[in-house]
């Protein structure tokens, strides 16, 4: 039984040298972070020049930030540098005008413009398949963003991205590059240094907005009637207390950015995981080929494709694509034992949770046949959750599913992707948990 100890901080490992914890944290922080928490617990404090940082390692104690004491925790510091790049689009604005904001978009997200998403999904995948060559090889990690833009650009904006992919691609590769180091609680420090990477960063910005400017500018211009996200936007503009030019420009970055972005890296690790594991892999196909004969998926298909779901779930566990998720204190709050003082940045890592021997068997193993049986069993939702919990959890969850398996399904129904052998594949942890030097696999025709 623990016993409130509120003049004691939670135990944490300490420094001399001011800055002393950013190095080993920019540097690797799941190492360093698994590393403090085995060392000190499921709740671990340290500091970072003068801010505090807490890292919560139980779900119970995530279930109490994300969810019960949720309204005494905003994005805050830790999400201050991304508003320089997406402004207060959903991600990143707080209170009441995120609420409203999320009751404008939410329609985007019902199950019946979902369904409608559908055919643009496999198009693009259709679309993307019939470049490829039996025996070639492709960097599948390219080719998922290469898709996942294709698919982002037409379901939520009816825009064909295709032409343009290279050089959003160059451009999210240059924000990202940056972005995820100052992401990070702490790093405001190095956004001020006159790093070549600040400029890449700034440049590659002007070089979204524009994009995304254009993409609004060409869409009044239209005289046709679309029913996707640029329209709810759009028409939330013009009815009463609606939104500004910003407003919109901010919104529509922010689905884009992270429609595609996540999606892609989910599904690149699956590739790579089930290259890995040809059990899974061959479970794959049969229902592919019992259930598709061939046929490219619909939403019809959906509640019969239950391993491919299971795969991407699985999957998922293995490389969440947001590895860390962060919060800011706004007051004192109470967790575990502990007191911890307001504008303590708080942690929380569905990747290390995910990896965590209490609450995941045999967790260093894809086993999508265990995380079926595992999503029913958890007791707590928080021993999974990749797309986070409570009121700031992700609003795309269900377009993501849609999306993966869909994806998943029609892929593998007609190739196997083998990596190629000697490809280093390593995590590059930015404020999501890309493949380090891409996914090399080579392409293999199936024959059914
Ligand atoms: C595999 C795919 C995806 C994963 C793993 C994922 C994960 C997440 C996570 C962990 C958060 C919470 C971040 C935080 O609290 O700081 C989040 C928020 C968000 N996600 Fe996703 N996401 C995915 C796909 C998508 C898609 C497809 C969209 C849009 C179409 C999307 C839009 C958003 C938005 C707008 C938020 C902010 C929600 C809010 O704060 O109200 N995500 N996502």
């Amino acid at each position: 039984m623990n016993t409130i100890n509120k003049t004691k901080l939670p135990p944490g490992p300490k420094t001399k040298i001011p800055l002393g914890h950013l190095f080993p944290f920019q540097r690797d922080s799941l190492g360093f972070l698994k590393r403090i928490a085995d060392e000190h617990g499921d709740i671990v404090h340290f500091k970072v020049g003068p801010i505090r940082v807490v890292l919560l390692n139980h779900p119970d104690y995530i279930k109490e930030v994300l969810s019960t004491q949720n309204s005494n925790f905003v994005k805050g510091r830790p999400l201050k540098m991304a508003k320089e790049l997406i402004g207060e689009g959903l991600l990143t604005s707080e209170g009441e005008f995120h609420k409203r904001q999320s009751r404008i978009i939410q329609p985007a997200f019902h199950r019946k413009m979902l369904e409608s998403y559908a055919p643009a999904m496999t198009d693009c995948t259709v679309s993307l398949m019939n470049g490829w060559e039996d025996g070639t090889q492709v960097d599948m990690f390219e080719e998922m963003i290469r898709m996942s833009t294709a698919i982002s650009g037409k379901t939520l904006f009816n825009v064909d991205t295709e032409q343009e992919t290279p050089e959003i691609n160059q451009a999210l590769k240059d924000v990202m590059s940056l972005f995820g180091r100052i992401s990070l609680p702490f790093s405001e420090w190095l956004f001020k240094l006159p790093l070549r990477s600040t400029r890449k960063f700034y440049n590659a910005k002007a070089r979204l907005d524009e994009t995304i400017n254009r993409i609004i500018a060409e869409r009044r211009q239209s005289k046709i009637e679309h029913e996707d996200l640029l329209s709810l936007l759009l028409d939330a503009q013009d009815s009463a207390g609606g939104m500004s030019d910003q407003q919109i420009r901010d919104e529509a970055l922010t689905l884009f950015l992270t429609a595609f972005d996540t999606t892609s890296i989910a599904l690149t690790w699956t590739w790579y995981l089930l290259s890995q594991n040809p059990a899974a892999e061959t479970k794959l196909h049969e229902e592919l080929d019992q259930v598709l004969q061939g046929r490219i998926p619909t939403v019809e298909d959906l509640p019969q494709l239950k391993y491919t779901r299971m795969v991407l779930g699985e999957s998922m566990r293995i490389y969440p694509p947001i590895y860390l998720i962060t919060r800011q204190a706004v007051e004192d709050f109470e967790i575990g034992p502990y007191l911890v003082p307001a504008d303590t940045i708080v942690l929380m890592s569905p990747y290390l949770i995910h990896h965590d021997a209490r609450f995941h068997q045999n967790p260093e193993t894809f086993d999508p046949d265990t995380w079926e049986e595992h999503a029913q069993r958890i007791s707590s939702k928080y021993e999974y959750f990749p797309f986070s919990r409570g009121p700031r959890a992700c609003i795309g969850e269900p377009y993501a599913w849609l999306e993966g398996v869909l994806v998943l399904a029609t892929i593998a129904q007609s190739w196997r992707l083998k990596l190629v052998p000697g490809h280093p594949v390593e995590l590059l942890q930015l404020i999501n948990l890309r493949p380090k030097h891409g996914m090399m696999m080579e392409l293999e025709r199936r024959k059914r």
